[in-house]
């Protein structure tokens, strides 16, 4: 069914002025016991060392540009091991990260999932600041480092803390559900989080008429489409999901009527209504190993097209696909410089944390 309501700052008189409160911000950087710069020389025992990691990404970096990368690819993963830290990264992240320095990689209810479990003391989230804050929420004996905590999310920038109270008053009784592309501010006021995997499952599991469901629209008019429940939703959007046009995906089927076609649920429904399959950035991937696509359009972000072409140089990759700027803050360079300075370290406020962190696990231990 449509969506019962869409509200947005401009609707409440009252809303608190200032600048929204976003996820990311530049934290306040202890410095840790910093390590001495490992030597980033192309040298035969590098090439060695590294040569099954290129086995793993030769399909998508071409060899001229190995020796650039493998110095730092080596010197990450031998200090990893020195500091006892592990790396999770995004499905988004770069190839050379996500293949070659990566412990975990995944979607992001896979990386809440994986975060619980982690033993090491240190993770590295290699992704945006809400995906480190939720690893942090669930870790909070550990150290979390981003190595770049303006990699923010439109998504997250979109509503605060003091929003979500606005919307209960309005709407009395009525549980809220927050996608968990969300400040961890915004997690603590919110009954329960969701990820693009389980929104509709969560939104069902509350067994009620009617829900609060922020701040993706597009994600709301996607569950809202897909479950009898009422959503009122809020005006927040992906930036990069947001730029597809259903008209360019016609034009690619017409070209090729044989192409599949996969998107995102941040996408608006015009997309929606072009692709053969909509999912959360694991679910697309399984679908691609499963179905093993001849051509393919994977409407959501770039780098994960050449993730996926890695592992299946088979499938022949249409790429009408959107860099996200802020995922693209992780790099090589930030990823070793965190690991020999320990920055930059994820800090949230305790008893916010609690309250957070209640709203993240009352998700994950949501039965399948
Ligand atoms: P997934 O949970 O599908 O990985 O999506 C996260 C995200 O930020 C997509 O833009
Ligand atoms: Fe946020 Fe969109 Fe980037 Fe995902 S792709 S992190 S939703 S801005």
């Amino acid at each position: 069914m449509p969506i019962a309501g869409i509200y947005g700052p401009d609707d409440f008189a009252n809303r608190p002025q200032g600048q929204p409160v976003t996820s990311a911000r530049a934290a306040p950087v202890p410095a840790g016991p910093k390590l001495p710069m490992p030597s980033l020389e192309w040298i035969p025992a590098v090439e060695r060392a590294t040569a099954p990691l290129y086995d793993r990404v030769k399909h998508v970096i071409p060899p001229i540009e190995w020796p650039l990368m493998a110095p730092t690819i080596h010197a990450i993963n031998q200090l990893k091991r020195a500091r006892g830290a592990v790396i999770l990264a995004h499905n988004y992240q770069a190839p050379e990260i996500f293949h070659c320095v990566a412990d975990i990689g995944g979607d992001s209810l896979q990386l809440a999932v994986e975060a619980t479990k982690v033993k090491a003391d240190i993770i590295v989230q290699c992704g945006v600041h809400f995906m480190a804050e939720t690893s942090k929420l669930l870790n909070l004996d550990k150290t979390v480092l981003i190595p770049d905590s303006r990699a923010g999310c439109s998504l997250a920038a979109s509503i605060t803390g003091a929003d979500v109270r606005l919307l209960r008053e309005k709407f009395p009784g009525v549980p809220v559900v927050a996608y968990v592309n969300t400040s961890a501010e915004v997690k603590a006021e919110v009954d329960i989080c969701c990820t693009s995997s389980n929104a509709v499952q969560v939104v069902e599991s509350l067994n009620v008429p009617t829900v609060i469901f922020l701040p993706d629209r597009y994600l709301a008019t996607y569950v809202a489409s897909k479950t009898d429940v009422k959503i009122i939703a809020w005006k927040g959007a992906c930036e990069v999901h947001e730029r597809f046009k259903g008209e360019e995906l016609r034009a690619y089927r017409e070209a090729d009527p044989s192409v599949q076609i996969i998107a995102h649920p941040e996408c608006p429904p015009d997309v929606l209504a072009e692709a053969d399959f909509t999912g959360s950035t694991a679910h697309m991937i399984n679908w691609v190993r499963a179905e093993r696509p001849r051509r393919l359009v994977m409407i959501t972000e770039c780098s994960m097209a050449d993730n996926v072409r890695a592992e299946l140089p088979d499938v022949e990759m249409l790429r009408p696909c959107n860099l996200c700027p802020h995922m693209k803050r992780i790099t090589l360079a930030n990823i070793l410089e965190s690991l020999l300075t320990l920055r930059e370290e994820v800090t949230i406020d305790l008893a916010l944390a609690e309250r957070a962190r209640r709203s993240v696990e009352r998700m994950i231990n949501l039965k399948n």
